[in-house]
């Protein structure tokens, strides 16, 4: 791609109302904190469409507050043509991973698709962010710890894949 072009990053999961829409929070707090808010454009959206148009869950809502961070995204349903669009579309689990493989081409999916604790420096070869919706409060935690170690290695693996390629 061209070096001036917006690099577009999605991250998904079931609902877009708990895991991505804090990935995306804190992922775009680390953008702009870079300086890069113009170069890397940040978004999330769900596979399914039961919340669209809803705020992030209460409880994510709390704990990101609680961590300094504000979550004001919008639900919306991926859709097939988001892959047009999109640079990297990171799956919060390994269920989102499949489904949305599923809506591509499998050499966009090689490309384009990766899941989210591949970036993790602590999964322990655990693949996914645990689906904190019908759990209790500690959950939310536990996604707010993994997010907060990945999307640093996930910046990381933006600016040296899309903005600074070897040459
Ligand atoms: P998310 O969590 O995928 O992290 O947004 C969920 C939100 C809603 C539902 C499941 C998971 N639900 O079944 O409505």
């Amino acid at each position: 791609m061209e070096p001036s072009k917006t690099v577009n990053v999605c991250f998904v999961c079931l609902g877009n109302i708990c895991r991505s829409p804090l990935a995306q929070g804190l992922c775009a707090r680390l953008v702009a904190e870079e300086g890069l808010a113009g170069r890397i454009h940040i978004e999330s959206a769900g596979t399914g469409d039961w919340h669209v148009g809803k705020l992030p869950d209460s409880r994510m809502q709390a704990t990101a507050n609680k961590n300094g961070l504000r979550l004001t995204s919008r639900a919306r349903q991926f859709r097939r043509d988001d892959f047009d669009r999109f640079d990297l579309v990171v799956a919060m689990d390994r269920a989102n991973e499949a489904e949305l493989s599923r809506m591509c081409a499998p050499e966009t999916a090689r490309e384009k698709l990766k899941l989210f604790r591949s970036f993790d420096p602590q999964c322990n070869g655990d693949p996914d962010v645990p689906d904190p919706y019908y759990g209790g409060n500690d959950g939310f935690d536990v996604v707010f710890q993994i997010v907060q170690r990945a999307c640093p290695e996930i910046l990381k693996h933006v600016k040296t894949r899309f903005l600074d390629p070897p040459a």
